[in-house]
């Protein structure tokens, strides 16, 4: 009991460490926002886009705001400096960094039409919509990051 007790600490403590590293490295900080996205925008709502989940306005409507909550993430991770280590950010992002503002701004224009367009409930309009944030992330990811 005592032993277990003790073992059951030792891995909470282990879990609060990992979680306090891994933010404090805005490497790993701002790949988890993107883990997120690709969750949120690739998988959940891509599947409702794709017609392999059926449509749920409400559904929808949560997952558009949650992305549009995502939208505003991942860009304080951008510390000058870390463009070293197991990054797929390229020199771009420091080097022009009005260029980079400009794709976030039209990132976050998007996601928020899309919180607009979801409270339709007309899949007529999502549809699209979702086509247009997805160009948000390949305009960016072509000038900003590298190919894994
Ligand atoms: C304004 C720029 C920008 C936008 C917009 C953007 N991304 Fe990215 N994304 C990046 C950068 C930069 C990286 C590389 C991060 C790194 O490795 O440091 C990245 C990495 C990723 C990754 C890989 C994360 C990992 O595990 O290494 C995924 C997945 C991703 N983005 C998905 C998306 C999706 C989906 C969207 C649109 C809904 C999007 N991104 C929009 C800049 C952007």
């Amino acid at each position: 009991m005592r032993i277990t007790k003790l073992l059951f600490a030792a891995v909470l403590a282990g879990t609060a460490f990992g979680a306090q590293a891994a933010a404090q490295d805005p490497i790993e900080a701002r790949k988890a926002v993107f883990k997120e996205y690709k969750k949120v925008f690739g998988e959940q709502m891509g599947a409702v886009i794709k017609g392999k989940q059926p449509y749920d306005k409400a559904a929808f409507a949560k997952l558009a705001s949650d992305m549009d909550a995502l939208a505003k993430k991942p860009w304080e991770h951008f510390p000058a400096g870390s463009d070293k280590g197991k990054t797929n950010s390229r020199a771009e992002i420091w080097t022009k960094p009005a260029e980079f503002k400009k794709a976030i701004d039209q990132h976050q224009a998007e996601t928020a039409k899309l919180v607009q367009v979801a409270q339709t409930g007309d899949l007529a309009q999502i549809k699209p919509q979702f086509g247009a944030v997805q160009k948000t992330c390949k305009s960016c990811h072509d000038q900003f990051k590298k190919e894994d």
